[in-house]
């Protein structure tokens, strides 16, 4: 069952609170807390779509565990003489989403709290108090938490968190080794289940699952033989913080801001992304323009399949049933390579695009040597836009080409009129996007005073 569930209906913990049960409001969340390397780590979650399953060996905070005997923590003080609460119903999530950041974040600024707390959404207060309230507890926190002390134990000192979460790290070294659950075949994969719980959570309440992102070997970006490779299991915000990814897809921490949010990126898996095969989907057109190969394995049996020829048709792609994603690998970045991702919703942030677009592009003397385009949202499937990658490639940039190119672009795709726009509108979206790319990697060519 989701922990959500087990929260509030069997632990009776009903200060997780449940809103969309879609990973929408933050109403659910918690913290998770994991020992890696002797450390804990803490990610805030979505408890409505997070199996219970997954929460075993681990450290799980819900408001209750940071609630203190009497009087109330440094946050809930903040929120009380800011008015940062008023109904109270999101209060919960906003003060866990918020305790999680000061565990993890080194610089306790303002703007990333703010950005943790992205997927916690008030009905009531307008933000404005919620804003005053996190910068009046953070004003307070800074002076009193030196760099390079634990920070945990800081916390603790200033009463942000309650005096047991000091035994934390002895007590799951005394759980370690449990056994994990067995798989066996015709288990459902659940990645981060931010998907399967949106889509299939009835389905899947009785059937026996298999938790990827608890199996190291699929976790992880690494490089190889001039390849950069990521763990099938690898969450987005685990991309988000690796080394490796940000040299290697340039911009990256700014696009994957407009993927889901904090709250969602910390279950949320790149093979759940691709496997999911929605339209939308920002990772899969991301990887798409990078020419990523997928390495799929079935007992023992592996196979390297391109991305670009793994999605089939609307919802159908090359993956036999239980074969797994272990691995999506592309070509390591050249010092001349350059990418852009761009993607227009309803809303800046928090939702999914009507139109995405990514391109990869390499030049050599002002002349295109190698060029990737993809696009979603204007087809069946993420689309490789093959043509107008192929015209692009050999010529200098110009305004006639990219003017070109977004009318190549336009002919590649079949959008559908949806909620999301009519197909009128998602082509000239595309048009828009194409010529964004080029404004955006070429900026001492002013195209954006030429192209209309
Ligand atoms: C509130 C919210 C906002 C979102 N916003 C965005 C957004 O902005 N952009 C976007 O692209 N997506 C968005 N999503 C969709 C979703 O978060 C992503 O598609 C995510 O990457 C899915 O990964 P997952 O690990 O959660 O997949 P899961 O739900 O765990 O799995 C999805 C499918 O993939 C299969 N699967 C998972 N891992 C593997 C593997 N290694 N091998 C084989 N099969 C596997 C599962 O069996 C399942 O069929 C959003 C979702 C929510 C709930
Ligand atoms: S109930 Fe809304 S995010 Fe979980
Ligand atoms: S105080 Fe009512 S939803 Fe935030």
């Amino acid at each position: 069952m989701p922990a959500l569930d087990y929260l509030r209906r069997t632990a009776g913990l009903n200060g997780v609170k449940e809103g969309c049960r879609e990973g929408d409001c933050g109403a659910c969340a918690i913290l998770v807390g994991e020992l890696v390397n002797g450390a804990m780590r803490y990610r805030v979650v979505a408890s409505c779509l997070l199996p219970l399953g997954e929460l075993s060996g681990r450290h799980v905070v819900t408001i209750e565990g940071l609630n203190r005997e009497s009087g109330l923590t440094p946050i809930q003080e903040a929120f009380v003489v800011e008015g940062g609460s008023q109904c109270g119903f999101c209060t919960p999530g906003i003060v866990v989403a918020l305790t999680g950041f000061c565990l993890s974040s080194p610089d306790l600024t303002e703007e990333e709290a703010l950005a943790a707390m992205e997927g916690n959404i008030c009905r009531c207060t307008g933000y404005v108090a919620v804003v005053r309230a996190v910068r009046r507890f953070l004003d307070n926190l800074r002076p009193a938490v030196a760099a390079m002390e634990d920070r945990t134990r800081a916390l603790v000192r200033c009463r942000v968190l309650p005096d047991y979460f000091a035994e934390v790290p002895s007590l799951l070294e005394s759980i370690a080794g449990m056994p994990e659950p067995s798989c066996s075949p015709g288990m459902e994969f659940v990645g981060g289940g931010t998907d399967l719980y949106v889509q299939r959570a009835e389905d899947i309440l009785h059937a026996p699952l298999r938790f990827l992102s608890r199996e190291t070997s699929l976790k992880g970006v690494w490089r190889d033989k001039g390849q950069v490779y990521v763990g099938g299991a690898t969450s987005t915000e685990e991309m988000r913080e690796s080394e490796i990814i940000r040299e290697s897809i340039p911009g990256f921490t700014r696009f994957s801001c407009l993927i889901s949010s904090q709250l969602i990126r910390n279950r949320a898996t790149v093979a759940g992304n691709i496997v999911n095969a929605s339209p939308i989907a920002d990772l899969a057109i991301i990887l798409l323009a990078l020419n990523a190969e997928l390495g799929l394995e079935k007992d023992g049996e592996k196979r390297v399949v391109p991305l670009a020829r793994f999605f089939l048709k609307y919802k159908e792609i090359n993956l036999r049933p239980g074969e797994i994603i272990e691995w999506i690998r592309f070509r390591e970045r050249t010092r001349d390579a350059l990418f852009n991702f761009e993607k227009v919703s309803r809303r800046k942030y928090l939702d999914i695009a009507s139109v995405n677009t990514a391109m990869a592009v390499r030049l050599e003397s002002g002349v295109i040597v190698e060029a990737t385009i993809a696009a979603g949202g204007v087809y069946e499937t993420p689309r490789l836009l093959a043509e107008t990658s192929a015209l692009v490639t050999g010529e200098a940039v110009a305004p006639d080409l990219v003017r070109e190119a977004a009318l190549r672009a336009c002919k590649e795709i079949s959008p559908i009129s949806d909620v999301r726009g009519s197909k009128e509108y998602k082509s000239l979206l595309l048009r828009q996007l194409i010529f964004a790319h080029f404004i955006t990697l070429f900026p001492n060519m002013r195209l954006e005073e030429t192209l209309v």
